[in-house]
């Protein structure tokens, strides 16, 4: 199929995006009085992050933003998903920067001027280093000050920006943080971690109730990288395994934003571990009050899990097990068989077919839920031939089965109302620093180059027939 079919397949106010984070793409971590974020320390850590790579400079897009909006302008984008640097709006985890939020202006107008609709995440990982000091997110007094921040950001941008999403991927912030330890700040505390995912609730609830007061009319959004599980077979044991991690992975998270409770199995699962004597009367409440306008879905590859009955060693192909400490709290019997399916450069099976069930699930358990699909991409090895055009076919493939499957599951009755790919910019990918590369765009990091992938002409393709 062309990249005009493809776009044939979807109605004309479908909105196409590419997203990007602000610790993975801005550099320049201490101009105009940014403060430092848990990023800056753990990635200056020795041995968190390969090859010690940080986001000091990165791709320089906090200089290079004027070039980098022309560039979105150019392949054609409706929506650009971006972050918001906490500790460049309240360096130290307090006060108000205006350095800090006058970035984020000049590149929202710049935006509207091009006609690309701003999407604002408030929380992509960088926390101030002085609020984990102060026991981060595990502390119930993070969502406080994480709606305080909330409230400063939508009160500058707020007549500007429309679309609001409080946290990216809560499971990372709270398991590969606090449990597995291979994301900032590196914790391995199984409790915490729980703990963790509770406040992350709370605080969207507290910050949603703030966006709403400030700005009237937002979208808000919540955007989860909900695992597609799979068992491995429909053997009791496998089943139930699949339930266990569904609900500590995924309903942890769905239950208090979509449905005002967490699920009894959930409990069951981590009872081991923690009693939840954080949650308090009314909690739920408050992170389920706020309301969730659209879903953000993140989706990458389906995760197959199996009971592992201890016989054997256990398999962690999940590929973020680091050194035994595992983000999968409550389910030490549990194990992630390979997948039949080719992998990314981060070793990550490709199958499409787990984005559509899971559109479809979502669309499932919670009837005419709105859904945006916020990121979705791949990492493959740059083209190294030293002329010519950057071919990219495995990502132009990767792209174009994951929008097909996109619009089967909207085919099938699942409202999905945009696509954001992951990434415009080749950026500091975590842990795996530099080494991994998912933009459309390709950057040379000694010089800042920015040069078209042939994936980004092929999505420019795409963009252009889907114009009205
Ligand atoms: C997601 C993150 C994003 C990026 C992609 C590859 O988990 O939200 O920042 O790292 O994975």
């Amino acid at each position: 199929m062309t990249a005009a079919d493809l776009a044939h397949r979807f109605p004309s106010d479908f909105v196409w995006g590419a997203a990007t984070a602000s610790y993975q793409i801005e550099g320049a971590a201490t101009t105009d009085g940014r403060g430092r974020s848990i990023w800056d320390t753990f990635s200056t850590t020795p041995g968190a992050v390969l090859n010690g790579d940080t986001g000091e400079v990165a791709t320089d897009h906090y200089h290079r933003w004027a070039e980098d909006v022309a560039l979105m302008a150019q392949l054609g984008l409706r929506a650009y998903r971006f972050s918001v640097a906490w500790p460049r709006i309240q360096p130290g985890g307090k006060g108000t920067n205006p350095a800090g939020l006058d970035f984020y202006a000049r590149l929202v107008d710049a935006l509207l001027d091009a006609g690309i609709a701003p999407v604002a995440t408030l929380y992509h990982w960088d926390l101030p280093q002085e609020i984990e000091d102060a026991g981060g997110w595990p502390a119930r007094e993070t969502a406080e000050r994480f709606a305080e921040y909330a409230g400063i950001v939508a009160g500058s941008l707020g007549d500007r920006v429309a679309t609001w999403t409080t946290f990216n991927e809560p499971w990372c912030v709270a398991y590969l943080g606090y449990a597995a330890g291979v994301h900032a700040p590196g914790r391995r505390e199984p409790a915490a971690a729980l703990a963790a995912a509770h406040h992350l609730n709370l605080g969207h609830g507290l910050a949603t109730r703030v966006i709403r007061d400030t700005v009237p009319g937002a979208t808000v959004a919540l955007t989860l990288n909900v695992h597609h599980i799979r068992p491995a077979t429909d053997a009791e044991p496998d089943l139930d395994a699949a339930r266990r991690v569904d609900a500590v992975a995924n309903r942890v998270f769905l239950g208090p934003a979509l449905s005002g409770s967490y699920p009894d199995d959930l409990f069951r699962t981590t009872a081991g571990i923690t009693d939840w004597g954080f949650v308090r009367d009314g909690d739920v409440t408050t992170a389920h009050a706020g309301g969730v306008d659209v879903l953000g879905v993140n989706y990458y590859t389906p995760t197959v899990v199996r009971h592992w009955d201890g016989t054997a060693a256990r398999l962690t192909a999940d590929g973020h097990d680091g050194s035994g400490a595992s983000p999968w709290v409550g389910c030490e019997d549990v194990e992630f068989p390979p997948q039949p399916h080719p992998v990314t450069d981060m070793g990550w099976p490709v199958d499409p077919t787990g984005l559509r069930d899971l559109l479809l699930r979502l669309s499932n358990d919670y009837p005419r839920l709105p859904m945006l699909v916020t990121e979705n991409g791949a990492a493959y090895p740059d083209d190294t031939r030293p002329a010519g055009p950057l071919r990219d076919d495995d990502r132009i493939a990767y792209l174009d089965t994951h929008i097909a499957a996109v619009a089967d599951a909207r085919d099938a009755g699942a409202d999905v109302r945009g696509y954001f790919v992951w990434s415009l910019l080749d950026n500091f990918e975590w842990s795996f620093g530099y080494s991994k590369r998912f933009g459309i765009v390709r950057v040379d990091y000694a010089t800042g180059e920015r040069s078209w992938k042939d994936s980004a002409r092929w999505y420019q393709q795409l963009l252009a027939a889907a114009r009205p």
